[in-house]
């Protein structure tokens, strides 16, 4: 028997249609709901409403499960390159050896970006943070390529467009870095794959010639990897919400990159170092601070800790965490705040507060290690997700527009005045 779900509200009953996922998640279709009732849902944050169907990635937030296009992140960190994933994310499947070298090949093709953008970029000042610079840019690239404002183009553009994303932002975030640190930049060598090219455009100076390291390159690969998707986050959200009103997809990927940037979202592997070094300027004492996250009057948080969907290991976190212990050894660095990280990590585990809560390391409590380790600045990390994640916006954004899916706007529950008269300004109290 198939499953119905009613509403009983003032008298009559509603319908409402019972959708069932390929991994037996349950829906209730309330999309009619308020033609049929005037009645709205409720749900501040969208803490338990779906807002769309999708096939890209599966997480279960109970058991800390999560896999791209049905593919366990585990195996994907193990065995894919990047560009892979990428490509499995936006195209649905795993590349051919063709596919992916057309794909890779058309991305070192589109490596080098219009000079004029950097002339943008020489007006932000040195303390811009790489973010702002990076999502501003980006942007620009709306204004180099007007046809991406067309939303009827045809697919070989869009493709295009996906193509000069991925082949650009390596290059712009590089340059993002070196305004900062107030050094010229480097441009893109096609020769080197994907990691390795953003490590060199990072990294070299015209006095020196950055040497790639194969367990930084590698260890990279896999940071982008974890970071790839995660269904539909803030910034996936944001992506979704803004190609809803056909905007440039340049726009778009900007957007998300904004929205990845607060301390709630992808900020939180800069703020998880930054509350590291505070612990360890403060004599080390972990404990003190497991009792202000706790305390609910100070607004102090446990970054890296907690996550709206994961009432477990983030597998992620659990990857990362193996991965920081290899990356250091190989390296040879012996980073004092992976000690700190480890005993906040335990004493918060066995936390009554913590336990209860379900609050366990997310994504971002290890990575910002493994980037210190690979020598990436913490005003980078945010940028580092941001590279990860794009092949999963642009998927969530080409699955929102090819369903045709109608603009994003949400009801509100009004909570304000009621008509009243305008009050002259001599009137007033
Ligand atoms: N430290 C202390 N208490 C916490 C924390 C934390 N990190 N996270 C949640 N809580 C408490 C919170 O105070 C609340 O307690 P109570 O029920 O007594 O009011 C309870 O746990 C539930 O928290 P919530 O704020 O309702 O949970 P949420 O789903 O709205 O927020 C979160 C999720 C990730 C924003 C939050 O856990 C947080 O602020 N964590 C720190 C920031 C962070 O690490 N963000 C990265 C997330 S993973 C990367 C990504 O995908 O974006």
């Amino acid at each position: 028997m198939s499953k119905r779900a009613e509403l009983h509200f003032d008298g009559n009953v509603y319908e409402l249609p019972v959708l069932e996922g390929t991994e037996n998640e349950i829906a209730l279709d309330i999309s009619k709901l308020r033609a049929q009732s005037g009645l709205i849902t409720l749900d501040v944050g969208f803490k338990n409403t779906g807002s769309t169907p999708s096939a890209i990635t599966f997480l279960n937030g109970e058991k800390g499960e999560l896999r791209y296009r049905g593919y366990s992140i585990e195996e994907l960190a193990d065995k894919a390159s990047f560009l892979e994933v990428a490509y499995l994310l936006i195209y649905g499947e795993l590349p051919t050896e063709d596919q992916l070298t057309k794909f890779d090949t058309g991305i070192r093709n589109h490596t080098l970006v219009h000079s004029d953008v950097l002339e943008i970029m020489r007006g932000f000042p040195a303390s811009a943070h790489p973010m702002g610079v990076l999502s501003s840019l980006i942007c620009s690239l709306s204004a180099f390529y007007p046809n991406s404002l067309d939303p009827y183009r045809p697919a070989e553009e869009v493709d295009l467009t996906i193509t000069r994303l991925m082949a650009k932002l390596p290059t712009i975030a590089a340059w993002s870095y070196k305004n900062e640190m107030g050094h010229p930049v480097n441009y893109p060598d096609n020769n080197l794959d994907y990691c390795s090219n953003f490590l060199k455009m990072m990294f070299s100076l015209p006095t020196y010639e950055y040497e790639i390291d194969p367990v930084v390159a590698d260890a990279l690969n896999k940071l982008l990897i974890l970071h790839a998707d995660h269904e539909q986050n803030c910034s996936a959200a944001t992506v979704r919400i803004v190609g809803s009103a056909h905007s440039s997809l340049y726009t778009v990927i900007a957007g998300g990159i904004n929205s990845l940037w607060g301390p709630l979202h992808g900020g939180a592997n800069q703020a998880v170092i930054e509350m590291l070094e505070m612990i360890a300027a403060d004599g080390g004492d972990v404990d003190k601070y497991v009792l202000k996250a706790k305390d609910r009057d100070d607004p102090f948080r446990l970054m890296g800790f907690g996550h709206r969907v994961y009432r477990n290991f983030d597998p992620r976190a659990r990857i990362i965490k193996k991965s920081c212990d290899d990356v250091l050894e190989k390296l040879g660095v012996d980073d004092p705040m992976l000690e700190i990280a480890k005993k906040l990590e335990q004493v918060a585990l066995e936390d009554e507060y913590f336990v209860s809560r379900k609050l366990y390391p997310n994504v971002d409590f290890y990575s910002g290690i493994i980037y210190r380790a690979l020598g990436i600045p913490k005003e980078m990390f945010t940028v580092m997700f941001a590279l990860g994640r794009l092949p999963g916006w642009i998927a969530q954004w080409k699955e929102m527009r090819e369903a045709n899916q109608p603009i994003g706007r949400p009801r509100q529950l009004y909570t304000g005045y009621t008509l009243r008269p305008y009050v002259p300004i001599e009137e007033r109290a």
